[in-house]
């Protein structure tokens, strides 16, 4: 498939025909869209980027509502985030769908991502999707980290607290960039407003690059859970097909969107954040979200706060380097039994990390955090390269 592909070729007629003739939005539409060609073996595990796509345009909505009503100052924030919950109609359930979704955001994006590992969507001709949706895994988690400051409660502090002296850590550039950031030498105003346009402006930078990602998954079209598909008998066009299939995978997000907002809403809160900001009173345990224990768990791993640091971020920053690191011609997972085994065993190693993180990596917890950080680089540094060279290839003809 290649740009354009699905093509517009009915001629529009009547008004649509003259709006056509002069601005091809509609033929665009129907090409890229309508007629748009996909594999038709599609699982379900490719609805969850249409879900992310309606809880991102979700959050932004509720995102603006909340920011109109919020002062982002030291003295009020808090105040302002109550009065949202308590005072404007309808406010707290604004609020409550901003919080569950930037929890299951995050849960539908790692999905996402694990999607593309196993699949190996990331191969050739994909790289730059694959860059693309890696800038947009750096961008939301900046854009998540800078919201949870946002209410100044205590996690909300603490947290900016432990940020801030990370940044601190890095040799050389750290303190000054540790100032710049805190805007003093502890979280306060500066440091409200900052994080406070920072998580503004990145929504809609999020917003551009999803454009990009999918503007560059219609130059290459789907991969597919059997590797390409190019074959005109082997696809189905756009709709109603996948219409109808994201659809669905939409309603069943939506129903466990709801049933975490409005019965298991201790799934994602933190107590400890509906207590106003302390600068005078750190709370026993100081923990992330749920999305960065794995990172949280890394960072604690390693013995220097350097070290653990640089292992953080590498655990990202390797992930940007899977199409090139990942050798083998084939894509499809059943026709690579060795890469596949330990594709299982990631999310498996990723949970641990979460768990470990959880437990504030203390007593046992240390040497499951060490092992299952140990497994995560050595997956991609290792095992990614060597398996892919290595391992018998029983592939028929799909690649
Ligand atoms: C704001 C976050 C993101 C949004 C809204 C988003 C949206 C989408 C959409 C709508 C699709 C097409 C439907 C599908 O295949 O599920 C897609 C495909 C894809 N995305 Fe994302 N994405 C995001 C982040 C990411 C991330 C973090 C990665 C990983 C690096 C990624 C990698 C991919 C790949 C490789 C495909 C093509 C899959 C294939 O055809 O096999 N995306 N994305």
């Amino acid at each position: 498939m290649s740009a354009g592909a699905g093509g517009g070729e009915r001629e529009e007629s009547g008004i649509s025909g003259w709006i056509d003739s002069r601005f091809p939005v509609i033929s665009a539409f129907r090409g890229q869209y309508i007629r748009f060609p996909m594999p038709r073996n599609l699982n379900a595990l490719w609805t969850v980027g249409a879900m992310l796509t309606v809880v991102l345009l979700l959050m932004l909505a509720t995102g603006i509502t909340l920011a109109m009503n919020f002062t982002p100052t030291a003295a009020e924030a808090f105040a302002s985030v109550e009065a949202i919950e308590r005072r404007l109609p309808g406010g707290w359930l604004i609020r409550a769908m901003h919080m569950t979704g930037a929890s299951l955001f995050l849960a539908a994006l790692y999905v996402h991502l694990w999607r593309g590992l196993y699949y190996a969507s990331y191969k050739k001709p994909r790289e730059i999707l694959w860059l693309f949706g890696m800038v947009l895994l750096a961008l939301v988690m900046v854009t998540a980290f800078a919201g949870y400051v946002l209410p100044w409660g205590q996690m909300s502090y603490w947290g900016a607290d432990v940020a801030g002296k990370a940044i601190g850590a890095v040799p050389w550039a750290g303190p000054v960039t540790e100032r710049l950031f805190l805007g003093g030498d502890r979280p306060g105003d500066v440091t409200l407003h900052h994080l406070f346009i920072l998580h503004f402006v990145l929504a809609f930078v999020v917003l551009g690059v999803v454009g990009l990602h999918v503007a560059a998954l219609h130059y290459t079209g789907s991969n597919s859970p059997d590797g390409e598909v190019r074959e005109p008998e082997r696809t189905l066009p756009f709709h109603p097909y996948f219409t109808i299939k994201d659809g669905l995978g939409v309603a069943v997000f939506a129903l466990i969107f709801a049933l975490v907002l409005f019965f298991l809403p201790g799934l994602i809160t933190e107590p400890e954040n509906f207590r106003p900001a302390n600068p005078l009173h750190t709370p026993a345990n100081i923990e992330p979200e749920w999305y960065f224990l794995p990172f949280y768990a890394i960072l604690q791993a390693v013995p220097s706060k350097f070290g653990g640091l640089v292992a953080s971020a590498g655990a990202i920053a390797v992930l940007f380097a899977v199409p090139w690191l990942d050798r083998s011609p084939v894509r499809a997972p059943r026709l690579r039994p060795v890469y596949r085994v330990a594709m299982l065993c990631l999310p498996v190693a990723f949970m641990l990390l979460g768990l470990a993180g959880k437990h504030h990596v203390q007593g046992g917890w240390l040497y499951v955090a060490q092992l299952a950080t140990l497994y995560y680089f050595v997956h991609f540094l290792v095992l990614m390269p060597v398996v892919s060279r290595r391992e018998t290839m029983t592939f028929r003809g799909q690649v």
